[in-house]
């Protein structure tokens, strides 16, 4: 599986699971987690996560999925803003571990802003990486200008930012995109699929039928050929994860490229980051 480069000079896979809504109803972990461990099976080297998923069932579930396993995936976690003090943050992490069942996660984000000053929350990420609790950290729902006045604080170290960026919200091409891309910083697509809603646009389903793949395929590939864009879906039907799987294997040309840019036309002025 291809993977992209942290500024740290670690590598991250760019396609993972998501796992948003898992642990949410008791009635549907088993079908997560036999999804996890299908998508494990296939390849998937990552699974991304948050404390807030299912308030820690999520990130539950992920433990059961890697458990004995020969190698485990790159782990994705997020510590909610009211979590992200000093001490905070680090508390916060040490339960996300204890959930996962892991020593270490690979990359752990701040979920979105909240009040407590960045300068402090980037200490404690760099208390829990000199620490070997982390491997990595960065943030989510950031846009340009929180970048920005992140990177005064940073030490250059954040290492990707997670957002909405699909077909169907492409805002984040106007300026987020290239301001991650000059600083080989990877930008993480959240909700790649915009929750399914994508899927039933008829110009999508067009062209998928025409490239010879399905809407949710034409969809993922159109990010994954994007220098340092990372995707991660989320399903917890088996079949689903494999169709996602392999868009991997699905090539953009550049006249499908054209006719998707005409499909949904790329931003042409500054849109103010989308959150979900
Ligand atoms: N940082 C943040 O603030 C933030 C916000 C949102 C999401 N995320 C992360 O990003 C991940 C993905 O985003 P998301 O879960 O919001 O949305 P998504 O991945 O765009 O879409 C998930 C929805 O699409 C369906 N689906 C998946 N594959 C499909 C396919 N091939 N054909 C038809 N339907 C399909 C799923 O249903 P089934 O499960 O029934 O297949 C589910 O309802 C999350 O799970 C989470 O890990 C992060």
């Amino acid at each position: 599986m291809r993977s992209c480069k942290l500024p740290s000079g670690a590598s991250m896979p760019v396609f993972g699971l998501g796992t948003w809504r898992m642990g949410e109803s008791a009635r549907a972990r088993a079908a997560e987690l036999d999804a996890l461990r299908y998508g494990l099976d296939l390849g998937v080297p990552m699974i991304d996560t948050a404390e807030m998923y299912g308030e820690g069932v999520a990130e539950e579930i992920v433990g059961e999925a890697i458990r004995g396993r020969n190698q485990r995936p790159f782990l994705v976690s997020k510590v909610y803003p009211h979590n992200a003090s000093r001490k905070g943050t680090i508390a916060a992490c040490e339960r996300s571990l204890k959930r996962l069942g892991v020593e270490r996660i690979d990359l752990y984000l701040l979920h979105w802003r909240g009040g407590t000053p960045l300068g402090e929350t980037v200490e404690a990420f760099m208390t829990l990486r000199d620490a070997g609790k982390i491997g990595d950290f960065g943030v989510s729902n950031f846009d340009t200008d929180d970048m920005e006045e992140l990177a005064g604080v940073d030490h250059g170290l954040t290492g990707s930012n997670q957002v909405l960026y699909c077909l169907s919200r492409r805002g984040p091409e106007f300026d987020l995109l290239p301001w991650l891309q000059e600083r080989s910083i990877p930008l993480m697509a959240y909700s790649p699929l915009d929750q399914g809603r994508l899927l039933r646009n008829a110009a999508l389903k067009d062209l998928a039928r025409e490239a010879g793949c399905t809407p949710a395929q034409l969809a993922l590939a159109w990010l994954l050929a994007k220098p340092g864009v990372v995707a991660i879906p989320k399903s917890s039907t088996r079949a689903r994860v494999k169709e996602n799987v392999e868009a991997l294997s699905v090539t953009i040309t550049p006249a499908l490229a054209a006719a998707l840019d005409k499909a949904f036309p790329p931003p042409r002025r500054k849109q103010s980051l989308e959150m979900l």
